[in-house]
């Protein structure tokens, strides 16, 4: 049975996927669909409610998005935030003033009594971001929230349960926006709150099967959350109709090559192809120092191994890619300066012999992932690893990379790693790891003299990887960590702690 459903109308605006993310945290089922769908469409989901969502046009543009009036007369209860309550109260007959000047930022907001606003502290913040202003509202409408420039910062006809707001709920810089959304989805919509990720992967299951009969899937497994995660929905579905492919360059984490095997074969009984090629890719690198061209070999490497092992397997008709949604928003990011070329075993389409390209996690954030990862059973180290660069270890080991060194640092991450864990550390820290560095320098053992490696610490706190501060660690864990590494691995006598934020740092050393 198919759950009770909001659907959220895309208007263009930059935070829609946001709004379609809190209504799923209050267990509630929705889709976001275009502005361009007809009523018929909308009315086949048999929605509870319908939210329209900011979008970046004025209402008085020529292309400005119109929904079909047609939705004001399904008695349903529709939510329009800014650029939707605009477009709504101008539908309506209400006013909306054109205006050449942007309000952006958090403001003061007075709320009045209304069911959108019930168990919420009528003195509060929102966040702004608009041109355009409603002015008046239409009839049948009442005001129930003022800023100082915004006359009408919400507005709601509670007859036809419909309601308006300039401001933007699904953001944190809204204090009050998640309560508001659930106040909607409950007190005016009438929803029961039922629907859990249990229920999103049951579903995909279903939709999945129907939508590839009997057809071939191939996959390339990293072993990260993604594409873990999306490999075993879609085995889930099609079963052996599944390959995947996971390309060992001999640059992942101590065992973890042999741990993801053991996941995918033992517990999930995957068709699976694990391709050792620590040497061709080692013999690729000799010699090579320099980050970018570290790089391009491994990104040139791995889809030659991947091209290589899916031509033996034969025309393929779809291919499974574990993107997330804030990978589809970075990509989307624009002109943005290249800092580092990012790898991911996501970019292949090119290389290989299919149909379509199939993305089950498309619209779900790093966190959904995971509870959809818990739900299917997948094990808990597997769904909290912290993310890993496509290129591994080989842009932790700085300059050169020798089989050597790669020992070296696998031995000091594991330790890291280990003590993290034992410290109770490992779900406050976002990422951490070590870095082999190219430094040696003096120190004395026993009563000898050593000229040994450096390895460096890096640990921080992000929540978008984007920025990301030093994490505090405590002394006590880091004495720990440094003791241990100098003891227990050959080659190393100083430890170091990287204490850079991002930025103006990155994250990676390379
Ligand atoms: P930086 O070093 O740019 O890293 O601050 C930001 C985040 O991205 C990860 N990272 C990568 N991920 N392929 C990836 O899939 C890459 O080439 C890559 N380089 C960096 C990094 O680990 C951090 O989480």
């Amino acid at each position: 049975m198919q759950n009770e459903t909001i659907v959220v109308i895309d208007f263009g605006g930059q935070y829609n996927q946001l709004i379609a993310r809190r209504v799923r945290e209050a267990n509630v089922y929705c889709v976001v669909i275009p502005y361009t769908k007809s009523l018929e469409e909308i009315k086949a989901f048999a929605p509870k409610g319908i939210i329209f969502t900011g979008g970046p046009n004025s209402v008085y543009d020529k292309e400005a998005p119109k929904i079909d009036p047609g939705v004001f007369s399904l008695g349903i209860p529709v939510l329009g935030i800014c650029y939707g309550a605009q477009m709504m109260s101008m539908m309506l007959g209400g006013n909306v003033q054109q205006a050449n000047t942007r309000e952006y930022g958090v403001v003061d907001v007075s709320l009045s009594e209304s069911p959108l606003f019930k168990d919420i502290d009528p003195k509060n913040e929102c966040l702004m971001s608009h041109t355009d202003k409603i002015e008046e509202v239409p009839e049948g409408f009442v005001v129930i929230g003022k800023t100082a420039h915004c006359p009408v910062a919400a507005f709601q006809d509670s007859k036809r349960n419909f309601y308006g707001v300039q401001f933007h709920p699904e953001v944190n810089h809204t204090p009050f926006g998640s309560r508001m959304i659930r106040n909607f989805l409950f007190e005016v919509c009438g929803c029961s709150g039922d629907w859990t990720m249990a229920d999103y992967a049951k579903n995909y299951i279903v939709s999945a099967r129907e939508k590839i009969g009997d057809k071939k899937v191939l996959c390339a497994l990293s072993g990260g959350v993604d594409s873990s995660v999306a490999a075993i929905l879609l085995s889930k579905a099609v079963g052996k109709q599944l390959v995947c492919i996971f390309v060992d360059h001999g640059l992942l984490r101590k065992n973890e090559g042999d741990e993801v095997e053991k996941v995918f074969r033992d517990q999930f009984d995957i068709n699976l192809i694990r391709v050792n090629c620590e040497e061709r890719f080692l013999s690729r690198l000799a010699g090579v120092e320099e980050p970018e061209e570290k790089r391009k070999i491994i990104g040139e490497e791995f889809i030659r191994v991947f091209e290589e092992e899916a031509k033996k397997i034969g025309r393929v008709d779809y291919l499974v890619q574990g993107t997330i949604y804030p990978d589809v928003i970075e990509s989307g990011a624009g002109d943005a300066s290249v800092i580092k070329s990012h790898h991911n075993v996501g970019g292949l389409p090119d290389y290989v012999d299919f149909k379509e390209i199939i993305e089950p996690l498309r619209n779900l954030f790093k966190d959904e992932v995971r509870k959809l990862g818990t739900e299917l059973g997948i094990p808990e180290q597997l769904v909290w690893r912290q993310p890993f660069p496509g290129p591994g270890l080989a842009i932790r080991c700085i300059g050169d990379i020798t089989k050597e060194r790669l020992e070296i640092l696998k031995d000091a991450d594991f330790i890291f790693r280990e003590e993290i864990a034992k410290a109770g550390l490992q779900r406050e820290i976002n990422q951490y790891f070590a870095v082999v560095t190219n430094m040696r320098s003096v120190g004395v053992m026993g009563d000898e003299r050593t000229y040994d490696y450096t390895i460096a610490l890096r640990a921080v706190t992000t929540t978008d990887f984007m920025t990301g501060e030093w994490a505090r660690i405590p002394y006590d864990v880091l004495d720990v960590v440094s003791r241990r590494i100098v003891n227990e691995v050959k080659y190393v006598n100083r430890i170091v702690y990287d204490i850079t934020s991002k930025p103006p740092s990155t994250i990676e050393w390379e």
